[in-house]
This record gives C-alpha cells, structure tokens and sequence, in this order.
C-alpha cells in the first residue's frame, strides 16, 4: 500500500532539507503532498516541491478552497509531519492557534503527527519553545529532536535539523505500528490517590502517573479503546482516552469497577495507597488540636477486586519494590490472580517513580519472565504492550 505522506514546510534555512526528504519519499514509493507556510516560500519555491511531487503544492487556505484543504488534506493522509518547524510553528501547536493552511490542517488532524524542530539555539532552549515541544509531545506527537551541529548563525549549537535518517526512521515508526487492540477495550488505572487526613492535609506517593499514561497512549495508537482512572496529577493524559480523574482510593475503586465491565485488558499501574486515616476530619485540625498518633485502616484492593470478579479480562498488575522484587511480584502474580506483572526495582533515584525512566522485568505464569530494560517510560510502554499481547497470544 502507497503511504501517504502530508509534509508540512515551515520557513527556516532547513527548509531546503526538506526537498532533499521529499525526493527520498518520492523514489521510494511514498505519496507526498506538500503545504508550505508563506515563510517557508522566502526559502524554496513551491515549484521545487511540486516537481518532485508531480503533486499540487497547497500554500494557502484560499488555494482550491472547494476542496477544503485544511480538512481533506488530512483526512487522505496517514501522517502529517513537519519539517523543518519553527518555533512559532510549534507555539501554534501547543495553542492551538490556526491561522494558516498548514496550522489548520494540524488543528485538524485525527493522524499522527511527526514534528522536526529547527531553529536557533536560543530559540530552541528558550523556556516557551521548551514548553511548547513538551505539551505537544505529550499528545502524541512524536518529536525528531535537532542535532547539535553547525548553525546558520555560523556557529556550534543545538538546533540544527535532524539528519534525514532520524525523519525517516521517525515517520517509518508511524506505518510499523501495530493496530493490535483494534476493537478491544482497555481499562487503566494511573497515578497516586490521596487520603485525606482534613481538607488540606493528605496521605499520598511520590507517582506522577506517567507509566500508565504511557501505556494509555499506546493503547490507542494500537487502536484501544481506553479507560483510564487517573489520580492527582500535573501530567497530562493522551488525547483520546476517557478520563475520569479520581483522588482518593475508594473513588478510583468504584471508578475502576464501574468501568471493568466488558474490558479486555485491564492494566493496574495506579500506586494507589495502601492505608488511609480511619476518619478524616470535616474541618482543618488546628495545630493545637493534632493528633499525635494517626490512626489508619486499609484502603480496597482494586486489582484484587479486579481479580476476584474479572469475566475473561486479561489482568495485569504492577509491582515497585525495594527489596526481594521478583519474590514479593510472584507473589502477587498469585494472589491477585494476575496474568502478568511489570515489575519496577524503585530502590535508585531516576527510576520508577516520577517522569524519568524506568526499568521493569515482566513475570507471568509459573516461571514466565522477560526484562524489558530501562528506558523512557514511552519506549517501556510499547515494549510492555508487545510482551503483554505476546503473553495473551500464548495463552489463546
Ligand atoms: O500495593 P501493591 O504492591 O500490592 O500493588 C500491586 C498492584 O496492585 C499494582 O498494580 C497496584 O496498582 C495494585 N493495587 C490496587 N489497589 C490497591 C493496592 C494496589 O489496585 N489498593
């Protein structure tokens, strides 16, 4: 099948890369259509991109309007990326800002998106652009980051479009992924719940929730239809997942149960807290009046939950321990009833909790064990998600 490529041009020098990457495409069997920004025109031609092409190159809103470009540009594509993008580009991205042909199509895109800043340095690591390439990544964008190279300012810095390769590689990524949850429903469970002590104070962990929200946002590119529980967190949920935020653990069982009917995988990967102050207090407990011992009682076991009524759902826990971790997980594995657990080793710091990496060893069945290595929690997320259907297929 032809891949169809939308590539959308921004105006910076790296703009003539892009003719370079077009004509790759091109050669090797790949459709492409070109929008270029007004900018990206003061760089290349249109005409350079519609020869290579032999397609129309869209520069305008205006331009063939009776086909409503920025809707059907996206819908006959099964990528948009965007190479070189500026700063201002990926500003209106993160704002949602559309006031162009191609920054509508992108508001307008249900596709994946691949995005290659270029820029200067200083743009680059200016704490808008930082934040911008952040929040849109966290949508699902897949970011090609710059080299550090040889700049047109004529110096040494980051900033410098990534070498084609990378855009290759990053685009290729889109059409590899597997649909393999098409049709299936996903529940997912994600981040610390709060017990509250009174209004103001609470128990809780140090979870950001980003593992979950990693597994989540594959779960959709795979086709799944997700559910995710999430509690309190900065961190933002993919797009395309029914959310309902939750704080504290009875509230993420009952989401939890509710939504398990008719789920098809169910993914435990909250660090829901294990015991919550026996009465909370209506009002603020005056320093004065503090207790001096907090008495605690257990919270529900959701996945244990899970496990005792689950209907044909495929089960899966995770286990962050400090000592003895793949002791303590079979135990789990076991008790719970699980058909597999991802387990984290949280005794370093940069691993387990938090937006870093992680490192987790998958076990299930009797002596079913595979380590997964440590690596962004993306990366760990589509690796979890192979093991865990491969696990699935073996079984069926
Ligand atoms: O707390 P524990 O180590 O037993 O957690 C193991 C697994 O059980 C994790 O997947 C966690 O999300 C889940 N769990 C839960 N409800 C609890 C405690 C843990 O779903 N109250």
């Amino acid at each position: 099948m032809t891949r169809r490529i939308l590539l959308g041009v921004c105006g910076g020098i790296a703009a003539y890369k892009a003719a370079d990457l077009t004509s790759f495409l091109v050669q090797r069997g790949d459709e492409v259509t070109v929008i270029m920004t007004a900018e990206a025109e003061q760089f290349v031609g249109a005409l350079t991109f519609a020869a290579l092409t032999r397609r129309h190159v869209y520069a305008s809103l205006w331009d063939a309007p009776e086909s409503i470009p920025h809707i059907s540009l996206v819908r006959e594509a099964d990528v948009l990326a965007v190479v070189p993008a500026t700063a201002n580009v990926i500003a209106k991205f993160a704002q949602g800002i559309a006031d162009d042909l191609l920054t509508n199509a992108a508001l307008a895109a249900r596709i994946p998106m691949v995005v290659a800043p270029a820029m200067n340095e200083a743009m680059y690591e200016h704490p808008a652009t930082r934040e911008n390439i952040r929040l849109i990544e966290s949508r699902g964008v897949t970011i090609v980051e710059p080299e550090i190279g040889f700049l047109a300012e004529r110096e040494f810095g980051v900033g410098r479009l990534a070498a084609q390769p990378a855009l290759v590689a990053a685009i290729d990524a889109v059409f590899e992924r597997k649909r393999d949850l098409e049709g299936e429903r996903v529940l997912i469970t994600a981040g610390p719940t709060r017990e509250a002590i009174d209004p103001v104070r609470f128990l809780s962990n140090a979870s950001t929730g980003t593992m979950g929200i990693e597994l989540a946002r594959e779960a959709l590119l795979r086709g799944g239809e997700v559910d995710l529980i999430l509690g309190p967190t900065t961190v933002a949920p993919p797009r395309g997942a029914r959310v309902v935020r939750v704080t504290s653990a009875q509230e993420m069982y009952e989401a939890a149960m509710a939504r398990f009917v008719g789920a098809d995988v169910a993914i435990a990967s909250a660090a829901v807290a294990d015991w919550r102050p026996n009465k909370s207090s209506l009002q603020k407990v005056k320093k004065g009046d503090g207790p001096s011992l907090l008495a605690l009682e257990r919270t529900p076991d959701i996945l244990a939950s899970l496990g005792e009524r689950r209907s044909g759902a495929f089960l899966v826990g995770f286990a962050a321990e400090t000592e003895k971790f793949e002791e303590y997980a079979r135990e789990k594995l076991r008790s719970k009833h699980l058909d597999a657990i991802a387990v984290n080793d949280v005794r370093n710091a940069g691993i387990g909790f938090g937006t870093g990496d992680n490192d987790v060893v998958m076990l299930w069945g009797e002596a079913g064990r595979r380590e997964l290595g440590r690596a962004s929690k993306r990366t760990l997320a589509r690796r979890l998600w192979d093991t865990l259907l491969e696990i699935r297929r073996s079984r069926a």
